[in-house]
């Protein structure tokens, strides 16, 4: 069944800036589809030490069939390891290494890895071409499709970084055969979100589908990716640079950037956070006149059957808003809340302290 599967194309509209996702199986052995730029240039694989073993030598292997060098840099594994010292790693081999201004990298990992090789490629001799190899299911659905690169500061997550857009970005929906259950799930988040904020009709496919996914059946796999990757791209191509629209992207991100700095990187799942932080602001809808509970509930119910947590930790409603005030969509200090206003539409909302505390306290463990 998954040779069969057709490559899919979805492209982002951005003029110069555009590109084309390719979703599939079998892609990280097609020259074709992986390789690209001039065939003089030369290759960089920014990797990390769990994906390296997996996928870096069939990937070096193709890409040596098009660039005329081809090395790969095996970063640490994690979260926690999204910082200056870590992509200071990427330049020392750049420049170590003599690679010219025409260097592609290639970001093969998840979404810790493509938001680095991404921002790296930006800062390289003020920017090279990058390509995004997604190995996750948040990554294929989310984080490497519409150019947000960045690193964490330990007072706030994706705080240092720059929009700055791929070359290509290559699905191989192969590659999560060897995920974790629990990193399917967490991808299964953004999958998820794309439902309450843009397409009520795909949030019931989801609901059909739930366990489909999670057993990880390529077709269903190929769909939920496919039709993520259209919304992104409708979303960004109206609004590359989130001056308003593409906020609502961060459906549930504010809550769940709070859980994830609020514990320490890394101890969430950022798609854990961002479910959890989903449930919190589907809450914080109701609490508001948006929509009514029941379909609250009905969302809160999916984030649980995708495994989950639909808990927070309980770190106090005073540090969850403290934490939550730095944050990218804050103006002034003052929080705001991508909330939905029907099903399969949201926008930024401010809301008191009060109800957005009580919003948090009825969902913490
Ligand atoms: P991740 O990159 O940490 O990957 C999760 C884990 O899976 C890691 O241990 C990784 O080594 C491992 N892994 C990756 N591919 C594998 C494979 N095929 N088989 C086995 N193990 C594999 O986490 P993630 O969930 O992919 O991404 C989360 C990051 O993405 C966060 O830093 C978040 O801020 C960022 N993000 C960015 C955007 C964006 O628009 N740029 C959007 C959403 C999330
Ligand atoms: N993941 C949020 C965005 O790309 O805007």
């Amino acid at each position: 069944m998954p040779k069969q599967l057709q490559t899919e194309t979805v492209s982002i509209a951005l003029a110069e800036r555009s590109y084309d996702i390719l979703i599939g199986c079998g892609l990280l052995d097609s020259p074709s589809s992986i390789s690209c730029g001039p065939a003089s240039a030369e290759a960089l694989i920014v990797t990390n030490t769990t994906v390296a073993p997996l996928y870096a030598e069939r990937l070096q292997r193709v890409l040596a069939q098009h660039h005329a060098r081809v090395r790969t840099i095996a970063l640490p594994d994690g979260e926690i390891y999204k910082d200056w010292v870590t992509l200071n790693l990427i330049f020392d081999e750049l420049l170590g290494e003599a690679f010219d201004r025409k260097t592609v990298l290639y970001a093969l990992g998840g979404g810790v890895i493509g938001d680095m090789t991404g921002f790296a490629a930006a800062c390289y001799m003020r920017g090279v071409s990058y390509v995004q190899v997604p190995t996750t299911l948040l990554a294929q659905v989310d984080s490497s499709v519409g150019g947000k690169t960045a690193i964490n500061h330990p007072a706030g997550k994706n705080m240092i970084g720059a929009f700055y857009q791929p070359l290509r970005v290559i699905a191989d929906l192969d590659t999560l055969d060897t995920l974790p259950d629990r990193e399917i799930s967490a991808g299964l988040a953004e999958v998820i979100k794309y439902g309450p904020i843009a397409d009520d009709a795909f949030l019931s496919w989801i609901e059909q589908h739930i366990d489909a996914l999670r057993a990880r059946d390529k077709a269903a796999l190929a769909h939920a990716v496919r039709r993520s990757c259209e919304i992104k791209a409708w979303v960004v191509g109206q609004d590359e640079r989130e001056s308003g629209l593409r906020a609502i992207l961060n459906f549930g991100h504010t809550f769940g950037h709070a859980i994830e700095a609020g514990l320490g990187y890394g101890e969430w799942l950022h798609g854990e956070a961002v479910g959890c932080g989903m449930v919190m602001a589907a809450d914080l809808s109701v609490r508001l006149g948006l929509i009514d509970a029941a379909y609250a509930k009905r969302l809160t119910a999916l984030i649980e059957r995708a495994g989950l947590p639909t808990r927070g930790p309980r770190l106090g409603a005073a540090r969850y808003l403290e934490l939550m005030r730095v944050d990218k969509k804050s103006e002034a200090g003052q929080i705001r809340f991508v909330l939905i206003d029907a099903p399969g539409r949201a926008s930024l909302h401010r809301a008191n302290d009060d109800v957005v505390a009580e919003a948090i306290e009825a969902h913490c463990e």
